[in-house]
């Protein structure tokens, strides 16, 4: 049985995955930098799980290392970024070279050297920009384009090379623009991970500092689900190789900030308390994933209600801290 790589694979949606994979009986092989708060306390945490864990401390800009991890594997998921808008603000070429270079680097590892394994990547709503702001239409694939923010153009190349690579060298690759995701093992913190941030804070009964009115919509997503679809469409390769997907809570999983802080809130059994600071550049006032593609694609819809997933994820945070 070859194995299956993950970028990224000590972060949020990697540590999730890897533990879904091992308890499948797969042989997982994790590449990650451990720059991401939290990365340590995961892969302790990976290690206590019965299973085949290879787990390679690398990075991504390292394009030695990475060709040497693409081979032998049959499936790659791509989760390895630098993943908060602020920072690609105050360092853009870092951040290229993380999200767009180091995309390039593995898409070529892939073409000379795993030509037959198939690849998901990890995108983000953030390639459509700012969108007509309070637009209540859900957003499908086929809206414009808009890289706004160092964040947004990094991952936006990355995207449109990961889909190229399918066009031009015929390499089974999937592009998933995923909205809000959260759950178990998210580090959350103010620059990434919202909802985890904000349960987190609650909890410790730390304030909040929400960016704009509050009132901006997201659909959220349980990390479960995400898992979910991303079996989903690796089972339905021949439908999904080459395509894009948007993939989020969907319009019954869409919410405002303030409405998630209420049901944390009533969860946790106390005030969360809060204060307003200014948006931030190309702010979503209102993003909701259109799901259908998927739906029709690979028969995927999310299944955990944000009462739920809030539950579990607050369990969780209680375990941790
Ligand atoms: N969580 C979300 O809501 C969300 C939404 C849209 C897209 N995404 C994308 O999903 C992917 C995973 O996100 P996440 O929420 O798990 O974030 P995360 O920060 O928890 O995981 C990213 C991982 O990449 C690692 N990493 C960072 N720079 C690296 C480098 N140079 N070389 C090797 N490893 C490096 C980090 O240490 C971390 O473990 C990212 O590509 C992100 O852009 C996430």
């Amino acid at each position: 049985m070859k194995k299956i790589l993950i970028t990224g694979g000590a972060g949020f949606i990697g540590t999730n995955l890897a533990a879904y994979l091992l308890k499948k009986g797969k042989r997982v092989r994790i590449f990650d930098n451990l720059s991401r708060e939290g990365t340590k306390e995961n892969l302790k945490w990976l290690k206590t799980l019965k299973g085949n864990l290879e787990v390679i401390i690398a990075d991504i800009r390292d394009d030695k290392k990475v060709r040497e991890v693409v081979k032998n594997v049959d499936v790659i998921y791509h989760l390895a970024a630098q993943v908060a808008v602020t920072s690609s603000v105050t360092d853009p070429k870092e951040d290229f070279e993380i999200n767009a270079l180091g995309t390039l680097n593995l898409l070529e590892a892939m073409r000379k050297f795993s030509p037959e394994s198939i690849l998901i990547f990890a995108s983000t709503n953030k390639v459509y920009g700012e969108l007509y702001k309070n637009s209540k239409f859900a957003v499908a694939e086929d809206q414009i384009l808009d890289f706004y923010s160092p964040y947004g153009c990094s991952k936006g190349a990355a995207d449109q090379y990961v889909r190229d690579y399918s066009r031009i060298y015929g390499l089974k690759t999937i592009v998933f623009r995923q909205s809000c995701i959260y759950g178990l093992h998210q580090f959350g913190t103010i620059e990434q991970g919202w909802v985890a941030h904000f349960a987190i804070s609650g909890l410790k009964g730390r304030s909040i500092t929400i960016y704009g009115d509050g009132k901006q919509v997201r659909d959220v997503l349980d990390i479960d689900d995400l898992i979910k679809a991303f079996q989903l469409s690796l089972k339905n390769i021949a439908r999904t190789k080459g395509e894009i997907y948007n993939i989020g809570g969907g319009r019954e999983n869409s919410i405002s900030l303030l409405k998630l802080i209420a049901k944390l809130e009533k969860l946790i059994g106390k005030k969360i308390p809060y204060a307003f600071a200014n948006w931030r550049p190309g702010d979503q006032k209102i993003y909701i994933s259109d799901i259908k593609k998927a739906k029709k694609d690979f028969g995927w819809s999310p299944k955990i209600k944000v009462d739920e997933g809030l539950k579990r994820l607050l369990n969780w945070i209680k375990g941790a801290l």
